[in-house]
C-alpha cells in the first residue's frame, strides 16, 4: 500500500485514470487541504454534538437520494437541522471533488450515504462485527455491491488530533492466506437458487432482504472472519497511517483490510463503482475471488 498525494493543479482525464489505477491497485490517495471540509463554525458545531459512544447508531447518516439524515439519538444534545444541513453540504462538495478527481468512474458510480463519527475510536465500546478498531474489509449487510467497489473518501475534523489507520497485506495475499478458513467453499456450494428463493419468499412476505449474490455473501462473512481472527490482528499489521487535521483520503475499503485505531470526528461520503467501471478489472476483489473459486461470483 501506498500513500499517494493528490496533485489538484494536474487534475484532469489522464491523471484521473492514473488515480484510478492507484486506487485499484490498493493505494490511499491524500489531500492536505480539503476544499469541500465544513467551513470551521460548522465543524465546531459538528463537534459540539453529543451522541453517547454506546449509541445505538454508530454513525450519523446522510442518505442523498432521500434527502434525510439518521442515527441522531439523542435530540436533546444534538441540533438535527444543522447537522443534517452540514452532511448535506459536505457531501455535495465531496461528490464534486470526486467527479473532478474520477471523472472514469463518475458516470458510473452509485452515490451511497455521507456519514459523521463523532465518538472517539480508541477503546470504543461495540460489539465485534461493529468494531472499527479491528481490521477488515467492508462489506455492507443491507446493501449488497454485486462485484461493485466501495470507494469512500474521508475527512479528518479533528481540530488537532490526526485520525490514525492501520492497514494488512494486499488483497491476494488475504485470500491466499484465509479464504477458505473464511468459508468460501461453503458460499460456492449454496446454489444459486436456494439464494434467489430466499429474497424472493422474504419479499413475499413483505420483509426487505438484500439480493445478495455469492460474493456479497462471501465479503461479509470475510468482514466478520477477518475481526475475528486474532492472529491476523496480531500479525497483520502492515502499515500506520496518521491523517492530521483537515486531511481527507480516498480508497477502496473493500479490498485495503483496515483499522482506525484512534482519532475522533470524521466525515465520509461514500460512493458504488460497479465493476465495469474499473481500469483494470482483474485487480478487482471479484476477479480475485473468481479467480481463487474457478467460476463467476456475480453476474454483474
Ligand atoms: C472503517 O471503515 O472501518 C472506519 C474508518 C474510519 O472511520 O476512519
Ligand atoms: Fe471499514
Amino acid at each position: 500500500m501506498q500513500v499517494v498525494q493528490i496533485d489538484e493543479e494536474a487534475m484532469g482525464e489522464e491523471y484521473g485514470r492514473e488515480m484510478c489505477r492507484s486506487l485499484e491497485q490498493g493505494n490511499i490517495l491524500v489531500l492536505h487541504n480539503s476544499p469541500f471540509a465544513p467551513p470551521p463554525e460548522d465543524a465546531e458545531l459538528l463537534r459540539s454534538q453529543k451522541q453517547s459512544a454506546s449509541s445505538a447508531f454508530k454513525n450519523i447518516a446522510y442518505k442523498p437520494h432521500i434527502n434525510k439524515t439518521t442515527g441522531i439519538s439523542d435530540e436533546k444534545g444534538m441540533d438535527a437541522e444543522a447537522v443534517h444541513r452540514i452532511l448535506s453540504a459536505y457531501s455535495e462538495g465531496a461528490l464534486k471533488f470526486l467527479e473532478a478527481l474520477l471523472p472514469a468512474y463518475s458516470t458510473l458510480w452509485k452515490v451511497d450515504y455521507a456519514t459523521f463519527r463523532p465518538v472517539e475510536e480508541q477503546g470504543r465500546d461495540l460489539p465485534i462485527n461493529r468494531r472499527n478498531d479491528l481490521m477488515h474489509v467492508d462489506a455492507f449487510p443491507t446493501r449488497p455491491t454485486h462485484g461493485g467497489r466501495i470507494l469512500r473518501l474521508f475527512t479528518n475534523i479533528h481540530p488537532d488530533k490526526p485520525r490514525v489507520w492501520v492497514t494488512s497485506w494486499p488483497f491476494e495475499e488475504l485470500i491466499k492466506r484465509y479464504a477458505q478458513d473464511a468459508g468460501l467453499d461453503e458460499v460456492l456450494k449454496m446454489p444459486a437458487s436456494l439464494r434467489r428463493s430466499a429474497a424472493g419468499f422474504a419479499h413475499k412476505l413483505g420483509l426487505k432482504v438484500p439480493d445478495n449474490t455469492a460474493y456479497d455473501d462471501f465479503m461479509l462473512r470475510f468482514h466478520q472472519y477477518l475481526k475475528a481472527n486474532q492472529s491476523f490482528q496480531n500479525e497483520g499489521k502492515v502499515d500506520q497511517t496518521a491523517f492530521p487535521p483537515n486531511c481527507s483520503w480516498i480508497t477502496f475499503t473493500d479490498s485495503i483490510a483496515h483499522a482506525v485505531c484512534s482519532g475522533q470526528y470524521a466525515l465520509e461520503q461514500t460512493c458504488i463503482v460497479p465493476r465495469r467501471a474499473m481500469l483494470q478489472p482483474d485487480m478487482a476483489p471479484v476477479a480475485k475471488l473468481e479467480k481463487a473459486a474457478g467460476r463467476r461470483l456475480s453476474a454483474v
